[in-house]
């Protein structure tokens, strides 16, 4: 049985993540999506809010979890068993940054990874680009589920009250 991750900051979760969460779960028998907290971005979401739009959003693919994590990665994956990490892959500047994350993950502990390809429609697509543009009153919807989209409005409210 091979687990892996899908992990990210995922503040919010947009379609392009769960293509690859999607595309992960055919791949492998069980995947978890573990919310971890990148330092140096600041978020919109707590992490709890993250995995809550995460885990809905995931709810209908049966062998998809959600964690959050903090600390190393290839500890959570230690500690949980899993030894693949599965991260998409939308333009040379993140295969860039996230090259030397999976050589370093592989020197650590031997955790490996997987790349995968990012969807054409949402190579553009982050979810710092989708706070940038809520935040200014934007369309964000076309790259977000229903629900996600319904929460980053009602937050782009709050931050602008
Ligand atoms: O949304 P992101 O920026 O792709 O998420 C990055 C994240 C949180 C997955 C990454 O920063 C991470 O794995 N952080 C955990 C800390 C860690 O293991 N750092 C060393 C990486 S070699």
């Amino acid at each position: 049985m091979t687990r892996a991750v899908c992990p990210g900051s995922y503040d919010p979760v947009t379609l392009g993540h769960l293509d690859v969460i999607g595309r992960a779960a055919a791949m492998f028998d069980e995947v978890v999506v573990a919310v971890g907290s990148n330092m140096a971005k600041r978020g919109w979401f707590s992490p709890e809010e993250r995995l809550a739009l995460l885990r809905e959003a995931c709810s209908a693919w049966p062998g998809v979890s959600v964690a959050l994590f903090s600390g190393l990665l290839v500890d959570f994956c230690r500690a949980e068993g899993i030894g693949v990490v599965a991260k998409g892959i939308r333009t040379a500047a993140d295969a860039e940054y996230e090259l030397p994350m999976a050589q370093m993950n592989r020197r650590l502990t031997g955790l490996d990874t997987v790349f995968v390809p990012c969807a054409p429609p949402w190579s553009f697509v982050s979810s710092s680009l989708v706070r940038e543009v809520a935040g200014l009153g934007g369309d964000v919807a076309p790259f977000l589920t229903p629900a996600v989209a319904e929460q980053v409005r009602r937050r782009a409210v709050e931050r602008a009250g």
